[in-house]
């Protein structure tokens, strides 16, 4: 599929099958995430990938809804703190580099028929614990990873319009 297409096509998915996920699907995936481009080339992600049942149901603590914990695959997209490139100014790029990976492997799993939903809102501290993170591994992103149980078919992408967001040459304030 041409990749406007699939970013065209892509939804959070909040319902999954329990279909398995077959290694070499999962594999393309991370594969995608691995490729990504980051800042400086550091590559400061580290990517958990969650398959047992038990573990996937220790998850719901970390985000209580069953659509997310119920899917066969989950992964935590994490940042080491230690290896993202900071600015002269010290912002720290890491977070821009896992957003990268992160949608790679999201475009990647589209491309395979399978469903994934950006979790921000979830609780880092239990899910620092539970995946055994060290301080400087911070865990930023967290997805399902799975086919979904329904197509969605009316689900409208919803987005500001080109008008509303883009800008040639300098920012105008105000209408365009
Ligand atoms: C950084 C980020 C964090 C998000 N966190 C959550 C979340 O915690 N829970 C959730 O259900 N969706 C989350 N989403 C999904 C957004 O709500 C969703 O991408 C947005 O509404 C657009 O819908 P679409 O992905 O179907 O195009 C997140 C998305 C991004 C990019």
């Amino acid at each position: 599929m041409a990749i406007l297409d699939l970013i065209k096509n892509r939804r959070s998915v909040r319902s999954y099958s329990a279909e398995t996920v077959s290694d070499e699907v999962l594999n393309d995936v991370l594969e995608a995430g691995r490729l990504a481009p980051s800042a400086c080339n550091y590559q400061p992600w580290i990517f958990i990938v969650i398959r047992e049942r038990e573990n996937r149901l220790r998850m719901s603590t970390v985000y209580n809804r069953d659509w997310f914990f119920n899917a066969p695959v989950i992964i935590c997209v994490c940042c080491n703190r230690n290896e993202s490139w900071h600015r002269k100014d010290n912002k720290d790029f890491g977070d821009i580099d896992i957003a990268i990976a992160v949608d790679h492997m999201t475009l990647a799993a589209q491309e395979a028929g399978l469903g994934t939903c950006w979790i921000g809102n979830f609780d880092s501290r239990i899910a620092s614990q539970l995946l055994n993170l060290p301080a400087h591994i911070e865990p930023v992103i967290v997805t399902p990873l799975g086919y979904p149980l329904s197509k969605d078919k009316t689900a409208q992408k919803i987005r500001k319009s080109s008008g509303d967001i883009i800008y040639y040459e300098s920012y105008r304030n105000g209408a365009q």
